[in-house]
């Protein structure tokens, strides 16, 4: 089973679709097979990776009303390791159709298992809120990854974010691990940018990256050109920060890496793999620290 890293924050603008494409890319760039899934109804991903929504057959909201597999949503991309699940404006509907459902939240770790299987990591970008959208995501992940503007009020609406994560682990996946904070947009000219990665370590502690993204205009420009910064000017300080980032997440989840390849499991193997996920199948707990006593241990994750 790949590892699925939901990308959350109720906030909007932090960047957590930057950090999706972006982080993506440069997992796809070291030839880890990812899949990119977009699951915000705005659909920043699906666009800013270069797919028109006339060229999409089948999307992520499809796949969450039973009306394709996850597979059939898929759609490969210039690079070779790399494939998305797009999101469509009509995945707003989803949110109200899924209600009546039974395990609500389950949906989506439901219809993942068996595409799961032929990636290393799946990528997914949360809408700007704690719905049942990012609700679904938190359930079918093994980790979040939060992006935390370095801006004012950086810390604002995190204790209700990481309240969320301890309640889906209560109820729905225990596994759910903090993959790690990511400071953004961070201005190395602005005091206050030290100010708030200051006092982000200090709340989260290590579960903050090393990695910090800087503020770079490339970010901002690539989507509009419909490729990660690492295609679009791959020596910019954004496409750099964000293969970082990779690497430390690789660094990481080697363990993980080397199990997942153990079992033999990579996108050549996927024939007839239907079972049901099976929690506790991923186990990197190693990469958490136990002694550090930051207000976030608060939430033990
Ligand atoms: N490191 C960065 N440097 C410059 N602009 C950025 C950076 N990260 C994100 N942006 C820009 O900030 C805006 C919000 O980012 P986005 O990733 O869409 O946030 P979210 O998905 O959390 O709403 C976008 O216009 C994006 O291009
Ligand atoms: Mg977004």
């Amino acid at each position: 089973m790949g590892k699925v890293i939901a990308i959350a924050n109720q906030k909007g603008g932090v960047g957590k679709t930057t950090s999706a494409i972006n982080l993506a890319a440069s997992l796809a760039a070291t030839e880890h097979s990812t899949l990119l899934l977009d699951i915000d109804p705005q659909a920043n991903c699906t666009s800013g990776i270069g797919l028109e929504s006339e060229e999409i057959d089948a999307s992520i909201y499809e796949v969450l009303i039973g009306e394709v597999p996850a597979s059939e949503a898929v759609i490969t991309t210039e690079m070779p390791f790399l494939d998305v699940i797009p999101s469509h404006i009509n995945l707003v509907g989803a949110e109200i159709e899924m209600i009546d459902e039974m395990q609500r939240e389950k949906i989506l770790s439901n219809r993942l298992p068996r595409i799961r299987r032929k990636y290393d990591f799946v990528v997914v970008d949360c809408p700007p809120s704690l719905g049942l959208l990012t609700l679904n995501s938190l359930t079918a992940a093994n980790s979040v990854l939060i992006p935390v503007q370095a801006e004012y009020f950086a810390l604002e609406g995190l204790g209700q974010l990481l309240n969320t994560i301890k309640i889906v682990r209560q109820h729905l996946n225990p596994e759910l691990e903090i993959e790690g904070v990511l400071l953004t947009m961070f201005d190395t000219r602005l005091r206050l940018s030290n100010q708030v990665a200051q006092e982000v370590r200090r709340y989260f502690g290590e579960k903050v990256f090393e990695t910090i993204i800087q503020r770079n205009v490339r970010l901002s420009e690539a989507p509009s050109f419909g490729k990660p910064a690492l295609l679009y000017e791959a020596s910019s300080k954004g496409a750099k920060n964000y293969m970082a980032l990779a690497r430390e997440i690789l660094e990481h989840n080697q363990e993980f890496l080397e199990q997942h390849h153990a079992n033999g499991e990579d996108r050549t193997d996927d024939a007839g793999a239907d079972e049901e996920d099976e929690a506790g199948a991923i186990d990197n707990e190693s990469s958490e620290s136990e002694e550090s006593t930051t207000p976030a241990d608060d939430f033990s994750l």
